[in-house]
């Protein structure tokens, strides 16, 4: 398949290039909470493998250093719209495409699902919000942005792709691998400088904990921020890039992932049923509108 024909693909394809690839990282790469990365997730048969191994291909080829500071112009000025935070909900769950009949969640099913299990275990109400919001910056899709700028695992731009990143070997298709800074180990950054002065990969990720950084916890702001920085919270890779305060958030990280990954109930939570307790947990937290 051609560079433009994948990026053609993986743009139209809505919701199930998505799901697949936040499948293929629940099934096949993670498979269980804890472990590290499966070595052999190239080799399972599935037939959304191809289409996410075109994914990570666009993904690690693209994900500049440059491509990160233009997104970052593009979108942090919060400036496109303001809407309600349920507003924003619907409008996520818009991204439907039913084309893949083994991962048919729609977006918001796969937020209430989150945020029901963290509610079941008792954790704190922001907690639980968090469950609810964090794949919000999604909305970024909708916006025109192909998936590969939207969804799959985050890492650093701006020094060495490390070799755990799944599937790390697409990296050599990025021209900052060549590049005589960014291209070596520590690139632009001092040792210990701290996550949040580093440049990730762009997503839904990035985008979302600058869309709630005002209004909600530190430890839900990590939780937002890194959730899909598994070489990080899951492979233990970049700790030279930490200061304390990460080593101090990165626990939540960890006790989020879980609920993000295998949160699957077998009965549908019901939107309607719940929304009077979300709505209650959105005004105590979220003002009427908030700033995309
Ligand atoms: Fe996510
Ligand atoms: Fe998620």
């Amino acid at each position: 398949m051609s560079d433009q024909s994948a990026s053609g693909d993986l743009q139209n394809g809505g919701n199930s290039i998505i799901n697949a690839v936040e499948h293929f990282v629940e099934q096949q790469v993670y498979p269980e909470t804890g472990p590290r990365a499966h070595g052999d997730y190239r080799n399972y048969e599935d037939p959304a493998r191809d289409s996410v191994r075109d994914f990570y291909r666009l993904n690690h080829r693209h994900q500049t250093h440059d491509f990160v500071i233009r997104q970052r112009e593009i979108h942090l000025g919060l400036n496109r719209c303001r809407m309600n935070p349920f507003e924003a909900l619907d409008f996520l769950n818009t991204l439907i495409d039913d084309s893949d009949p083994d991962i048919d969640l729609d977006q918001l099913q796969h937020l209430l699902q989150t945020a029901e299990a963290i509610r079941a275990d008792g954790h704190p109400d922001w907690f639980v919000l968090t469950g609810l919001l964090h794949d919000l910056g999604k909305v970024l899709c909708l916006w025109g942005e192909p998936q590969w700028a939207v969804v799959g695992d985050t890492f650093p731009v701006g020094c060495q792709f490390n070799e755990r990143v799944v599937y790390s070997e697409y990296f050599a298709d990025n021209p900052d691998t060549t590049h005589p800074v960014y291209g070596t180990p520590q690139g632009i950054y001092q040792p210990g400088c701290g996550l949040r002065n580093i440049l990730m990969s762009w997503g839904h990720d990035e985008y979302l904990f600058h869309v709630l950084r005002q209004y909600l916890p530190e430890p839900a702001l990590y939780m937002i921020r890194y959730h899909s920085f598994y070489a990080w919270h899951r492979e233990e890779q970049y700790n030279w890039l930490c200061d304390d305060h990460d080593r101090e958030m990165l626990p939540w990280v960890r006790k989020f992932n879980p609920y993000d990954l295998y949160s699957k109930s077998p009965v549908p939570p019901n939107w309607s049923e719940l929304k009077p307790y979300y709505t209650d947990l959105i005004n105590k937290y979220l003002p009427d509108t908030i700033a995309f």
